[in-house]
């Protein structure tokens, strides 16, 4: 069965003139097509380095790495990798419809084109509607991060990888987002590897819940929620195998940190 992701032995960090940094070593992980992982760690772990190798925007140091069964490098040529970033860095001269085109315009005649209707599906599930032409300082920060979501997911991609998209929200909007982001990856079947700072929010999202530490850079644990959530991953925030699941994981941040 192929893997969504494979990685076995997998240094990785960054390569200097005089030496090697090695952020994150021996990173062994299997996650599973259409699985949702999150993300928790200290800042500076290496959450955005793990990221930034698996969508080939940086080589690994050593080890193995497979995505949907191909190289990253493979995977990133097909268009396959959707990528939402913390500050979602929309082309401020552009609208709203033409953030979202972006992909197209700049895949050249490698993108695919775009399904009729594809945009206005994508800016009705975002809840964008009538916000096509708007630039990006006319959209506030949950706004334009659901731009950013629209964008990637535009060429309907097997890997959706989040870097802390709604790190910057207020906690209603939050929650809102995080309820639309599971909304689509259960329409899609899409695997998503989501990283955050919050710990309500990795264990409200995530199927497993991915934890990271430094100084070794590592993956301490991951932990499977799958059995205190629905088939579908829904929970309630109050239930208590929710709530002891983020003690658990409370106590293990605090001592990794
Ligand atoms: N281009 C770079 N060259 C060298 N070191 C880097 C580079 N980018 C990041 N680092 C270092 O790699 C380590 C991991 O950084 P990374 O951005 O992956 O952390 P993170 O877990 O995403 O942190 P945060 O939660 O603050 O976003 C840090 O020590 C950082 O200083
Ligand atoms: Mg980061």
């Amino acid at each position: 069965m192929v893997l969504a992701i494979e990685t076995k032995s997998l240094n990785v960090g960054y390569r200097n003139a005089d030496a090697d940094v090695t952020v994150l070593s021996g990173v062994d992980l299997k996650v599973n097509v259409g699985e949702f992982l999150t993300i928790l760690g200290p800042s500076g772990c290496g959450k955005s380095t793990l990221l930034r190798v698996v969508a080939d925007l940086l080589e690994p140091l050593a080890g193995e790495i497979t995505v949907l069964g191909e190289t990253p490098h493979a995977i990133r040529q097909q268009r396959e990798v959707g990528f939402v970033f913390q500050d979602s860095t929309l082309l401020p001269w552009r609208t709203v419809l033409e953030n979202i085109e972006l992909p197209t315009i700049v895949g050249g005649k490698n993108a695919a084109p775009v399904v009729d209707g594809r945009i206005e599906n994508l800016l009705s599930l975002l809840g964008l509607d009538g916000l096509n032409e708007r630039y990006p300082h006319q959209l506030s920060g949950g706004q334009r991060q659901r731009v950013a979501i629209a964008r990637a997911l535009l060429n309907e991609p097997k890997l959706l990888l989040m870097d802390e998209p709604f790190g910057a929200l207020d906690e209603i909007t939050r929650d809102r987002l995080n309820d639309e982001i599971l909304e689509i990856w259960r329409r899609t079947g899409t695997t998503i590897l989501f990283v955050t700072h919050s710990i309500m929010e990795a264990v409200y999202l995530g199927q497993r819940v991915m934890m990271l530490a430094s100084n070794p850079g590592r993956i301490v644990s991951i932990t499977d929620l799958r059995d205190a959530k629905t088939k579908d991953n829904t929970c309630k925030r109050e239930d208590p195998a929710i709530i002891a699941a983020m003690a658990e994981l409370r106590q293990s941040l605090g001592e990794v940190s």
